[in-house]
């Protein structure tokens, strides 16, 4: 692919906790073009652990090295956390598995999200929070001003989910890592996110990398998907690939068998 953003090759990551020592992530590598990549595998096979590592927000327990770790030109693994902090946030933002913790308890989420834009962009402060109102309406959030002065206990769920798009979308980042963005919701509230982020998908050309449990949302939502298993990426393909069946890897059969048998495709919230 000509158009690489990001470039990881053989990363490895450990936790080591006394004398506990878990090997996270080995040998990884993988390519990030303009496309949506999806990362799926059992709990435990180092998703989120690769998806931090990209971002260094790895706990200090983690060991990590790379042969490569590179985003358009800076070399991740070198870079100082003065370069982190750029690239966080203004080129990659990341959703993390349960939005409640990455929003400030005490501070309003219009206010939160208007402190994110400003960060990035010189405006004032009027400005800001004309651009927070129009982003919460972009994330299909009925009552702009009337949430934007809401604490973070007083969102719902499926709220606080799209609050924490609109705070990474208004940064107008590259790329996006969503790590399990639907996860903590309930079923109804998760179509309508993944509807939502299909729909940033196309307005606003975002480069995405997806974790996710859901064989459906690789299939409507990504152009590729690879699969992990015990820290391993065990194959990659395309999306299309797998939903003709065209996976080899035994394990990758299995994901695609359970799904199916968990539920009928055409059934997917996002089919259709
Ligand atoms: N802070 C940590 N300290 C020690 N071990 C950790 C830490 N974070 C993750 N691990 C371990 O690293 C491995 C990979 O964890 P990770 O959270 O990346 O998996 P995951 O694929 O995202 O799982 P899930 O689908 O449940 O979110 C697991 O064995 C986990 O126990
Ligand atoms: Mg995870």
């Amino acid at each position: 692919m000509s158009d690489i953003k990001l470039k990881v090759e053989g990363l490895n990551v450990h936790f080591v906790n006394g004398h506990r020592h878990t090997h996270a992530v080995r040998d990884v590598s993988f390519t990030l073009g303009r496309e949506k990549l999806a990362i799926v595998g059992e709990s435990g096979s180092g998703k989120s652990t690769v998806g931090r590592s990209l971002l260094k927000l790895h706990p200090p327990s983690a060991r990590l090295c790379a042969k490569a770790m590179r985003f358009d030109g800076i070399d991740l693994l070198t870079a100082s956390e003065n370069v982190m902090r750029k690239v966080r946030g203004q080129r990659i933002s990341m959703v993390m598995q349960d939005p409640k913790y990455s929003l400030n308890p005490v501070v309003k989420v219009g206010e939160q999200i208007a402190e994110a834009f400003l960060a990035h962009h010189k405006a004032s402060r009027r400005e800001a929070r004309e651009r927070v109102l129009e982003m919460l309406a972009k994330v299909h959030i009925r009552d702009p001003q009337r949430v934007y002065n809401l604490y973070p206990h007083e969102v719902s769920g499926g709220m606080g989910q799209r609050i924490m798009i609109a705070m990474m979308v208004i940064t107008r980042p590259e790329v996006i890592i969503a790590d399990e963005p639907t996860s903590a919701l309930d079923v109804s509230v998760q179509a309508e996110i993944l509807n939502l982020l299909a729909d940033l998908r196309r307005r606003e050309k975002l480069t995405y990398l997806m974790v996710t449990h859901d064989l459906g949302v690789v299939t409507h939502l990504c152009d590729r998907v690879a699969v992990m298993q015990q820290g391993r990426i065990v194959e990659q393909l395309d999306s299309q690939a797998l939903s003709q069946n065209l996976a080899t890897h035994a394990y990758t059969r299995m994901l695609v068998q359970a799904s199916r048998d968990f539920s009928d495709d055409s059934q997917h919230p996002l089919a259709g």
